[in-house]
């Protein structure tokens, strides 16, 4: 009996988030301290799930899982799999709606799999080209940056349509990631920011650009100006974001927390309204002071986190 495995981990978007999707560059972390592992399993009869979010045939899955099954259905169509015999189970450890990328990470996972249990090695290219299939159903619009970021081991920088650079931190950056416990819905956010767009194009598309100006200046930071720089960035993001409508009390809340103990930077991360926050600390023992405050006062996990230097 054949078994095959195929591991994902997801991501955090430093900035640049809902501007990345109108153009602008975004600045994305893989994070490895969640993922999702997927396991494929010779079975007899009809294709079967089994995960967190759904036990049961995979043709009669809920409609949330619509875009992972056509990603499912489009590799086992492109790798000549049977069309049933099939177990696949799903295991994460990723809050889903929160941000970090959980749906482009479960794609991710259960593509790998697919990829082991038929034998057959992939390119990069059809990896993401499998996984955005995805992701089109789960953030109507998507970018493109949640599956290069769960594919890369580097922070990157991301354009549309653009080849991928890879960022090389000039110092280590203490992180917090801190859930405020709302499920937050990527693409009902990225459809608001659109609407607002259309509404008033002149204003927003101003805010969108300020946005891909921060981040260049958040690239500059992580490279050269440090931390006390790229807090201040961070800071400006989060009051576009605000502007543009996709942060909530909840993360604001977080937010003004973290600044208060002394956060250098804190900001909404991913498609917001609800979902998490990052915020950057001064160093190590800070960064634990600062995660057990934010776990005290309200969020529902946090995440302490290292983004090292690289030569
Ligand atoms: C989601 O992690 C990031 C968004 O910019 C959507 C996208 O780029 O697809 C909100």
């Amino acid at each position: 009996e054949q078994t095959a495995t195929g591991i994902a981990h997801s991501k955090l978007i430093l900035i640049g988030e809902h501007a990345v999707v109108h153009g602008q560059p975004a600045i994305a972390i893989p994070f490895p301290l969640v993922g999702v592992e997927s396991t494929i399993e010779e079975i007899k009869g009809p294709i079967m799930f089994d995960s967190t979010f759904y036990q049961g045939p995979m043709n009669s899955a809920p409609i949330t899982l619509e875009g992972i099954i056509n990603s499912i259905e489009a590799t086992i169509e492109h790798l000549q799999l049977p069309k049933n015999n099939l177990l696949i189970r799903v295991t994460s450890s990723i809050p889903p709606g929160k941000g970090l990328g959980s749906s482009a990470s479960v794609a991710i996972a259960v593509i790998r799999s697919l990829f082991a249990y038929a034998n057959v090695s992939y390119t990069e290219e059809e990896l993401l080209h499998f996984a955005n299939i995805a992701e089109t159903f789960a953030h109507g619009q998507p970018s493109g940056i949640d599956t290069l970021t769960i594919t890369s081991e580097s922070p990157v920088w991301f354009e549309k349509d653009q080849s991928i650079q890879y960022i090389k931190p000039g110092s280590d950056f203490h992180f917090i990631v801190a859930d405020s416990g709302r499920i937050g819905d990527t693409r009902s956010a990225v459809e608001s920011v659109a609407h607002l767009l259309r509404k008033a194009p002149e204003k927003i598309q101003r805010k969108i650009n300020r946005i891909g100006d921060l981040t260049h200046h958040a690239k500059h930071a992580l490279e050269k100006a440090g931390k006390n720089f790229l807090g201040q960035i961070l800071n400006e993001a989060q009051k576009e974001l605000e502007a543009l409508g996709v942060s909530d009390a909840g993360l604001n809340k977080l937010i003004d927390l973290a600044r208060e103990e002394g956060a250098l930077g804190a900001k909404l991360t991913g498609g917001g309204n609800g979902g998490c926050i990052i915020a950057l600390a001064e160093n190590e023992v800070h960064s634990r002071q600062l995660a057990e405050k934010l776990k005290k006062f309200g969020a529902h996990a946090v995440w302490p986190f290292v983004l090292r230097k690289q030569n």
